[in-house]
């Protein structure tokens, strides 16, 4: 299996939170990862075959199969399911073979959408759309059951003015979910990095899920420390976390958090 190149550049502070892989490029620190014209780029590249990533398809941090027994849990097949930078991810593709009956994606590369459009165009459960997380006016209030996220908020946390810009996206992930739809965060950053960040967007119920940091094979998948479907337990400051997994583990964090009903009277 393909996996990324090794991490030139660690985002080692306290907004960022991520270990996010950095571009081929000496020059290109992962600060462009907020940006519209880095992911246009990269996506350009990847579709020409010309790039540093020729495949068609890349998924960042898991694929399907191995979050598939989490979405089991939170997220009926039924559900009207959003996900947000979606980039050319087999990840919705996993979903709709599994049985997810309409899932909605978009982006805020026109490259990386204009491919999957095209891609997907004889799927009907597929559907993708060029926009910007921060600001999903086309979508009415309460329209989705879910919004699945992986490495989207993490890449705007990268960015110039982040917590502006991840505050932005958090009201609007909130705004468009129905009372008690679920968002579902898969990412590198840790409870410390991350759970002040989602309490002060929006009035949610949190869970936390860990499954094993590098890509795993669908084989592989079950040799993981600690069981994905348990929740591990959560604190204020995520020492309970880290009590439980040990300093810095190589996983990633899965937060379910859950709109609470109370939401709407609080924006
Ligand atoms: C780290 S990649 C993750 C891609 C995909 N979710 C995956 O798991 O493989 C981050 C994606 O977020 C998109 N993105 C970055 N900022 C965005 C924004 N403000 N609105 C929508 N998408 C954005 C990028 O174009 C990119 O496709």
């Amino acid at each position: 299996m393909r996996t990324k190149k090794p991490m030139t550049k660690m985002m080692g502070n306290a907004t960022c939170g991520t270990k996010m892989p950095t571009n081929s490029h000496p020059t290109t620190t992962t600060a462009a990862y907020g940006e519209s014209w880095y992911w246009d780029k990269r996506y350009a590249s990847s579709s020409s075959g010309s790039g540093s990533e020729s495949e068609a398809s890349f998924d960042w941090y898991q694929k399907y199969p191995s979050l598939a027994p989490l979405l089991h849990l939170y997220i009926p097949r039924h559900h009207r399911v959003l996900v947000v930078g979606c980039g050319n991810s087999a990840f919705s593709e996993g979903m709709v073979n599994d049985g997810y009956a309409q899932v909605f994606n978009i982006d805020i590369s026109s490259v990386v959408i204009a491919a999957m459009q095209r891609k997907y165009s004889s799927c009907s459960q597929l559907k993708y759309m060029k926009m910007d997380v921060r600001d999903m006016n086309a979508f009415e209030a309460g329209s989705f059951d879910a919004v699945v996220d992986k490495g989207t908020l993490d890449s705007i946390l990268c960015g110039n003015n982040s917590q502006e810009n991840a505050a932005k996206m958090l009201q609007e992930v909130g705004r468009v979910l129905k009372d008690r739809g679920i968002y579902l965060l898969i990412t590198y950053g840790a409870p410390n990095y991350r759970l002040h960040l989602l309490r002060n967007s929006c009035s949610w119920t949190i869970k936390l899920h860990v499954i094993a940091g590098k890509l795993l094979s669908e084989e592989t998948s079950q040799c993981q420390a600690w069981d994905l479907t348990f929740p591990v337990p959560l604190d204020d400051d995520g020492i309970s976390t880290e009590a439980v997994l040990g300093k810095n583990p190589d996983v990633h964090y899965i937060y379910v958090c859950i709109k609470d009903k109370k939401h709407e009277s609080t924006i």
